[in-house]
């Protein structure tokens, strides 16, 4: 398949790259010194993408890709895709869902624990020689605590498995009740977020659930409560999170996301009720290695003239 032409939008793990760099000729976008040159000297050529969740494939780079095909996306998260306009191209577009729902649900429940019990705080709080001066202040129980998940799908139920063996008891929101699923349902995320204690957000980024946490539902999280984001940054007003969280209305947060990624507002350096990640809860070797089997094994479907194995719908 080497006279395929692939372009990459970002490097991802590099062995796994190596394997789609072995099967395909693959251009590296993210390597050009002038991106719009090395797209209007490629581009003609080009018959794949294989994106980033940080990369924006926005109809202006489809539309510049006359034999486009195929957006591979190594990622679960498409937010980066304008669907629409690759809808009405006719592209096919692939994420990697399920081979990824563990680790992250592990992440996510490593941030709730590391929050609510104040792991890391205890971790500065010894190596700073403060232990000699006195006790740690007392953190909270997890066990018997409500957890209620916005985004009840393949991650969030991997993460309720996880908490309820902590004795967490679990509550969801979604945009509707899900059959047979046994857990108290909310219509409305303001009053689940009064109900739970952590509010857990694992639900698809974009235009749809921007801002979904506002300063309402932060408010009815209140002090006691506790926000973890493993979703995007986008679901969360950030200037309300650090604002309730600097004011004290809300207890607590664990953010391995964030809305202008790599930036973090520095306001949340100094917040002690505050654990931070540099979105890594898909990033462990073996994770990471099954996401770029599954992005490269797309584009070799596709190209065999089969149906691909994880289609975006
Ligand atoms: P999924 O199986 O499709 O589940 C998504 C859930 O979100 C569904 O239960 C859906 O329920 C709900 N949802 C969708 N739109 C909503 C809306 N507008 N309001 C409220 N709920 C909504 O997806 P997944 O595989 O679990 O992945 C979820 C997301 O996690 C990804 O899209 C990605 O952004 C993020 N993620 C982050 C990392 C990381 O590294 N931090 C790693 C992997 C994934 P309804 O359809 O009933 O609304
Ligand atoms: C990765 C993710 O960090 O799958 C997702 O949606 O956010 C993470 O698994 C990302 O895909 C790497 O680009």
């Amino acid at each position: 398949m080497k006279n395929i032409e692939i372009l990459s939008l970002g490097p991802f793990y590099a062995p796994a790259f190596e394997l789609m760099e072995r099967e395909f000729t693959v251009h590296k976008l993210w390597q050009a010194k002038d991106p719009d040159a090395f797209i209007a000297e490629l581009g003609g050529r080009i018959r794949g993408i294989q994106a980033m969740h940080a990369n924006k494939t926005q109809a202006k780079l489809m539309d510049s890709l006359p034999k486009l095909e195929i957006i591979a996306c190594f990622g679960v998260g498409v937010d980066g895709v304008d669907l629409e306009a690759a809808r009405k191209r006719g592209l096919i577009v692939t994420n990697t869902p399920e081979v990824l729902d563990e680790c992250v649900a592990d992440l996510a429940m490593g941030l709730t624990l590391a929050t609510v019990r104040r792991i890391c705080l205890g971790d500065r709080f010894v190596r700073a020689g403060n232990w000699l001066k006195g006790p740690l202040p007392f953190a909270r129980k997890v066990g018997g605590k409500t957890m209620g998940i916005l985004g009840y799908g393949r991650i969030g139920k991997a993460i309720a498995r996880r908490a309820e063996a902590f004795g967490m008891r679990i509550v969801y929101h979604g945009r509707q009740q899900q059959p047979g699923v046994a857990h108290k349902y909310y219509a409305t995320l303001t009053e689940m977020a009064r109900d739970c204690d952590v509010l857990l957000v694992i639900c698809p980024g974009g235009p749809a659930t921007r801002h979904l946490v506002n300063a309402e539902v932060l408010k009815a999280l209140g002090p006691e409560g506790t926000l973890i984001n493993v979703a995007r940054g986008s679901v969360v007003d950030e200037q309300a999170l650090v604002k309730a969280l600097a004011e004290g209305s809300l207890g607590a947060a664990g953010l391995d996301v964030f809305e202008s990624e790599p930036n973090v507002p520095e306001a949340l350096f100094g917040m002690d009720q505050v654990v931070l990640q540099p979105h890594v809860a898909s990033a462990t070797h073996e994770t990471r290695m099954a996401m770029g089997v599954l992005t490269a094994d797309n584009l070799r479907a596709h190209f065999a003239g089969k149906p691909v194995l994880t289609p975006v719908a």
